[in-house]
């Protein structure tokens, strides 16, 4: 496969800045190894500058969780692009179902959470997926097209390119639910059509598209050997440096 595989750790609202930066150095160690695969790890805006220093070196990549389309002023509580960029942060995540769920984050905002990424060279992570509600209902593909369609509104080819998609099934989100590796599969191939419609096969054919929702140890290689599966957003398994060094090696044996 020409595609790299990604394997990114979403650590939410977990872990204090010190457990944060011992995680890190865990990661670091056990990543040491690893060729192939792109390994990233996001935490806390609290956490992430100390992150940053830790994992300064290694190949292991720093994500921040969110950031505002602005570049700075009077926006409590918010992180601009570049004060990630100061960091050293490569890697933003934009959309995830918890933003769009708790914190009023709609297909607008994260098309300009994406277009504010790009312009500061950094690479989004867009995050899409359905409720089990609209799977049911019969709403997945029309779900899924508005949301790729929406992200990615007056971004260029080029900037595409630059893009990580990850297909997060809502049902599947620290509930332990998995979906099944040909559901995934389906979904995921799906996804990347939605992104071939709009910029061709060609984009279509490099732009990482990762799972997430409960991924762990014992399903990440079946999961990650699907054609159209090129990495994982991993919530509660990245918590330990043991369990996300499972998910990250599984991929680089297939990678
Ligand atoms: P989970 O979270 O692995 O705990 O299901 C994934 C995510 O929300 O990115």
């Amino acid at each position: 496969m020409s595609r790299k595989y990604i394997i990114a750790g979403n650590w939410k609202m977990n872990k204090t800045v010190s457990e944060s930066v011992v995680l890190a150095g865990e990661i670091v160690s056990k990543a040491k190894e690893i060729k192939n695969t792109e390994v990233v790890i996001a935490p806390t805006y609290l956490a992430a500058a100390k992150v940053a220093d830790v994992i300064k070196g290694s190949n292991v990549k720093l994500a921040l969780q969110d950031i505002h389309w602005k570049d700075q002023g009077a926006f409590t509580g918010k992180v601009s692009v570049d004060m990630a960029k100061e960091i050293g942060a490569e890697y933003i995540i934009i959309g995830h179902s918890e933003q769009r769920q708790f914190f009023h984050e709609t297909d607008e905002t994260v098309n300009l959470k994406v277009k504010k990424t790009l312009s500061a060279g950094l690479k989004p992570i867009i995050c899409v997926g359905e409720t089990l509600e609209e799977r049911n209902g019969g709403k997945l593909e029309s779900v899924l097209s508005a949301q790729v369609e929406g992200a990615y509104k007056d971004v260029s080819k080029e900037d595409a390119l630059k893009t990580v998609i990850a297909y997060e099934p809502v049902w599947a989100i620290g509930t332990g639910v998995v979906a099944t590796d040909a559901q995934a599969q389906d979904t995921q191939k799906f996804v990347r059509s939605v992104v071939s419609r709009i910029y061709g096969a060609e984009v279509a054919e490099s732009v990482q598209i990762q799972y997430g929702g409960s991924m762990k140890p014992d399903n990440a290689a079946g999961l990650l050997a699907q054609k159209d599966i090129d990495g994982g957003l991993i919530g509660g398994a990245a918590l330990k440096s043991d369990q996300f060094f499972s998910i990250f090696s599984a991929a680089e044996k297939l990678g």
